[in-house]
C-alpha cells in the first residue's frame, strides 16, 4: 500500500485535529503518502484532495475543530454520489481511507468499503453515543467545558438563590448531561434515556430548599425535548419548558442557560488528545494489515477494532448508576 486518505465528517469534535496528526505522522513513519479530503464526503464527491505531510499537521494537536473541515453531505446518500466518490478515490490512487466522525459517517463509509476501498473509522463526537468504544474523541473536552460553565453559574445562582436550568447537547444521548452533572454537582440531571417526572424534579428541588440549599442546578440534555414537548411549540427548548414548569409548580425563581455550540469548540483536553493519538495510529496500522470495514475504539483502556456491521447492530449503553449517583449525592 502506498497511499491512504483521511477525512472528518459530521459534527466536529475537539481532538479531531490530534487524530488527523496521528494518522499523517504514523503514515509518514511507515513511508505512506497521505491525502486529506476537505469537507468530508462532500469533498470526496467533488475531488477536494490535498496532500498532507508531517509538517502540514504541525501545531494542530491543541486546536479544536478540524483543519479538514466537516460537512453533512446529502449528495453522498445517493448512488451517483457514492459512485463518484469511489471513482475519485481510485483516480487519486487511494487504497485505504480513515473516516473520523460519528456512526452516521461510518454508515456512509460502509458504501465505500462495499465498493472495495478499505475503511477504518475513528469515533469522534461530543455526544459519546457510538457503541463498541467506551469514549469517543471530543466527549471529555465537552464535559470539561460544561463543568466549567456550571462552576460559573453556581456563583450567580448562590448569590440570587435561584434555580438554574442548563441545557446541554446530546441529540439522542444523555452522556454529556450525566457526566457533567456528576462532575459539576447538579441537583437534577434529565436525560432522554430516563423518563423522569417533572413533579418529582419539583419535589427534589423543594426538599433541597428545606435542607438549606442556596441554589439548584438542573441539567437537561437537549434530547429530552421529545419527552417534554408534546403540545408545545417545537422551537421551545427543553430547558425553557422545565424552567416554566418548575416556576409554576414551586414558586422558585428560575433562569435558563442553553449552552449550544460552545460545547463543540475549545482546546481538546489531554485525555482527548491521547485517545485521538492512539486511535489515529491504530487506524493506519489496520489499513496496513489490510483490515478494513472496522472501527477502532477504546474498551477498558485497550484499543480494540470492531467490524462496522457489529457497531451498527448495537446501541450504546449508558451506565445509569452514574445518573443515580449524581442524584444521591445531590440529595443530601
Ligand atoms: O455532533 C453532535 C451534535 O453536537 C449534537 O449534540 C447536536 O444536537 C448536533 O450535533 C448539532 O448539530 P449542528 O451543528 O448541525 O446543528
Amino acid at each position: 500500500m502506498e497511499t491512504i486518505a483521511v477525512l472528518t465528517s459530521g459534527g466536529d469534535a475537539p481532538g479531531m485535529n490530534a487524530a488527523i496528526r496521528a494518522v499523517v505522522r504514523t503514515a509518514g513513519y511507515h513511508r505512506l503518502s497521505v491525502l486529506g479530503v476537505m469537507r468530508g464526503f462532500h469533498g470526496l464527491i467533488h475531488d477536494e484532495f490535498i496532500e498532507l505531510n508531517p509538517r502540514s499537521v504541525a501545531d494542530i494537536i491543541h486546536r479544536g475543530g478540524t483543519i479538514l473541515k466537516s460537512a453533512r453531505s446529502e449528495e453522498f446518500r445517493t448512488t451517483e454520489g457514492q459512485a463518484k466518490a469511489v471513482e475519485n478515490l481510485r483516480r487519486a490512487g487511494v487504497e485505504g481511507l480513515v473516516v473520523i466522525g460519528g456512526d452516521g459517517s461510518f454508515r456512509g463509509a460502509m458504501r465505500l468499503q462495499e465498493a472495495g476501498i478499505n475503511i477504518v473509522g475513528i469515533p469522534a463526537t461530543i455526544d459519546n453515543d457510538i457503541p463498541c468504544t467506551d469514549f469517543s474523541i471530543g466527549f471529555d473536552t465537552t464535559v470539561n467545558t460544561v463543568v466549567e460553565v456550571i462552576n460559573k453559574i453556581r456563583d450567580t445562582a448562590t448569590s440570587h438563590e435561584r434555580i438554574y436550568v442548563v441545557e446541554v447537547m446530546g441529540r439522542h444521548s444523555g452522556y454529556i448531561a450525566m457526566y457533567a452533572g456528576l462532575a459539576g454537582g447538579a441537583e437534577t440531571v434529565l436525560i432522554p434515556e430516563v423518563d423522569d417526572s417533572l413533579d418529582e424534579v419539583c419535589e427534589r428541588l423543594i426538599s433541597g430548599y428545606r435542607l438549606g440549599k442556596a441554589h439548584s442546578i438542573v441539567l437537561v440534555a437537549e434530547g429530552v425535548g421529545g419527552n417534554f414537548k408534546a403540545g408545545r411549540s417545537l422551537n421551545e427548548s427543553s430547558a425553557f419548558h422545565v424552567a416554566d414548569y418548575v416556576r409554576e409548580k414551586t414558586g422558585f425563581e428560575t433562569r435558563v442557560t442553553v449552552l449550544g455550540h460552545i460545547q463543540r469548540g475549545g482546546n481538546p483536553t489531554a485525555n482527548d488528545r491521547i485517545l485521538a493519538s492512539r486511535l489515529g495510529a491504530r487506524a493506519v496500522e489496520m489499513l496496513m494489515e489490510g483490515r478494513g470495514g472496522c472501527m477502532v475504539g477504546v474498551v477498558h483502556t485497550e484499543i480494540k477494532a470492531t467490524p462496522l456491521e457489529e457497531v451498527f447492530k448495537q446501541e450504546k449503553a449508558l451506565d445509569l448508576g452514574f445518573h443515580q449517583l449524581a442524584h444521591i449525592l445531590a440529595s443530601q
